[in-house]
């Protein structure tokens, strides 16, 4: 009783702004049983990337209102936008030093008020990215964390008094990181480089950091910090927010011994030793804290979401995360197994990971092939020669399974990665630290290519934080909306079709001719009434003719403009690299 009176009075809170933002169970699917999230596809925004409207050279708040339309009109239905809160921007907003404000560089609350509103208008639900595993060096909680043993934040943070320097089996990192004696209690390593640990000197005391130095990880066995962390996350969602995409969500707890992290004996990029973070990811505690906020959220009107970056071992560990010990946790952990794990433009590759999204999965899979810390999917999944056409058929792979998708601005261009030449133009600190061998994560950050007026249509600054890639001239949005074969083009066409067909919302997706090599096709199906979606997706430069099923189909989209209106399914013939996707027509 007492929660519900609650909600509602915060939900009444939430219309104080100078902006009213619209009930979110106003929003498109209102009404519906099926939540929203679950077909849905969420569109990434870097702000620093993505609009200029003040003419810093930096993207704004300003400048992702700006061009909402363009984002409606691709035919998306939420925008997740990476850290906008304050920050001192050594991670470029993964290090927050105020969860409950906007960076000044980015605008102010009342600008994300208008964003949130306007958006809302056009049927766009926004979801930002909050960080929970660790804070800014800079953030008051830390800060008076690391003034003392004694204040009351002393153990918001993980800090240890580490082992004496004289200690045996001590690794190369503890023994380079000795103060006054004293070495890190274990050998881990920070993701980013280096020793996980930082000595400082007002507590003789180290702090650990999973990321940069100036990224302390919270200790969250301190209530205090859930309390906190909470509050921050409510500010949000009484503002009106869908839903968060949660950093690093399955590293929040670290081993309470501290053991040393196995080792393979082989070395990074950076020239750390690879360790298993076996005492870092997946605790059981981690598992339970996201059921406690998953209990938060829920109890909010208009189905919000909670979707988990989650880069994770094994499929089992990736189930666990929607609802394994202690019950429901994220609505949406990412499955990064067909986009992110190493594997090719392959048929076997995508039917194997996506048979086993469908069947293995105890949840919605949420499919990801691009995003602010990877070189772009056209890069790792083209073959230098036919890059657009692999990327439509990655289209098809993210957007034709059932499933929600995750894209991330500039991929449906196919903007390139374009990664530094040189280590003084590098602005990712992995890449500083580790250039040659890691040159950073700046080559898919690069400014939005709008058009080909000057710096791309992103900034009237000819300095721009990143430099414009010289291929904006030709490869842009508004060029590519003129040429109907563009990349641009065949996203809007998928986007409409996934609306349009009854059977993408629910039917599931089942493999079709299974042993083949080179073709990847499945159908989508399983739906009363509705007809049966089939794709079909030629991986290899030969042209091929597949057998799929009995019966015709009319073709809804086709990169090979020749495809004709009503094919066989029996002889379906396929381009080289060319992808056709069609409505089976009924047997009787
Ligand atoms: C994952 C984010 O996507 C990445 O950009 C960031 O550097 C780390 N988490 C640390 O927050």
């Amino acid at each position: 009783m007492l929660k519900i009176a609650l909600v509602a009075w915060l939900w009444t809170l939430a219309g104080t702004g100078s902006v009213q933002a619209r009930p979110l169970d106003a929003g498109p699917s209102s009404g519906e049983a099926v939540p929203w999230w679950r077909d849905a596809v969420i569109y990434e925004v870097y702000p620093r990337s993505f609009g200029d409207t003040d003419g810093d050279g930096v993207g704004d708040l300003n400048g992702i209102t700006e061009h909402l339309d363009d984002i409606r009109d691709l035919g998306v239905d939420a925008v997740w936008i990476t850290p906008m809160y304050p920050s001192p921007q050594v991670d470029f907003g993964y290090d927050i030093s105020d969860y409950t404000a906007v960076d000044p560089q980015y605008g102010t609350l009342a600008d994300f008020d208008r964003l949130l509103a306007e958006a809302g208008n056009r049927g766009l639900r926004v979801l930002l990215d909050m960080v929970m595993n660790h804070t800014s060096d800079q953030h008051a909680w830390f800060r008076e964390s690391a003034g003392s043993r004694t204040n009351p934040k002393a153990d918001w943070y993980v800090w240890s008094d580490g082992l004496p320097a004289s200690a045996d089996n001590l690794s190369r990192q503890q023994r380079n990181n000795e103060h006054e004696g004293r070495v890190p209690p274990n050998n881990w390593i920070s993701s980013f480089g280096g020793s996980a640990w930082e000595w400082v000197p007002a507590r003789k005391q180290f702090y650990f950091h999973h990321f940069y130095k100036e990224q302390p990880d919270l200790n969250w066995r301190n209530p205090e910090v859930e309390r906190a962390m909470f509050d921050a996350i409510r500010f949000w969602l009484d503002r009106g927010v869908a839903g968060f995409r949660l950093d690093v969500i399955t590293t929040t707890y670290e081993d309470a011994a501290l053991r040393d992290a196995p080792e393979s004996g082989r070395l990074n990029a950076q020239g750390d030793p690879v360790q298993d973070i076996v005492h870092i990811d997946n605790l059981p505690e981690a598992h339970a804290l996201v059921a406690r906020l998953r209990k938060m959220v829920d109890a909010y009107p208009g189905d919000r979401v909670l979707v988990g970056e989650t880069y994770l071992p094994n499929l089992q560990a990736l189930a666990d995360w929607y609802t394994g010990e202690p019950g429901p946790q994220l609505h949406l952990p990412m499955n990064m197994f067909p986009g992110f794990s190493g594997g090719k433009y392959e048929a076997r590759h995508f039917r194997r990971t996506l048979e086993e999204a469908e069947t293995r999965l105890p949840g919605t899979p949420l499919y990801a092939y691009d995003n602010h810390d990877n070189p772009r999917s056209i890069d790792r999944f083209g073959d230098g020669v036919h890059d657009v056409q692999i990327a439509k058929g990655l289209a098809a792979v993210l957007l034709m399974p059932r499933g929600a998708a995750l894209t991330y601005y500039g991929a449906p261009l196919g903007m390139r990665t374009t990664t530094p030449a040189r280590k003084e133009d590098v602005r990712d600190p992995i890449g500083i630290t580790g250039w040659p061998k890691e040159k950073g994560r700046d080559g898919s950050r690069t400014p939005m290519q709008w058009s080909p007026a000057p710096q791309a249509g992103f900034s009237t600054n000819p300095e721009t934080w990143l430099p414009i890639p010289p291929d904006y001239r030709t490869l842009n949005l508004q060029t590519q909306l003129k040429d109907p074969e563009s990349l641009q083009n065949w996203w809007r066409t998928l986007l409409r079709l996934r609306k349009a067909e009854p059977v993408m919302k629910d039917g599931r997706t089942e493999m079709l001719d299974r042993e083949n090599p080179d073709v990847l096709s499945f159908r989508r199906t399983g739906v009363a009434a509705a007809p049966d979606v089939v794709v079909a997706i030629n991986m290899s430069g030969r042209a091929q003719t597949v057998d799929l099923d009995a019966g015709q189909a009319t073709t809804l989209a086709a990169t090979d403009p020749a495809t004709p209106g009503a094919v066989s399914l029996r002889r379906l013939r396929l381009a080289p690299f060319a992808t056709w996707i069609g409505r089976r027509q009924s047997l009787d």
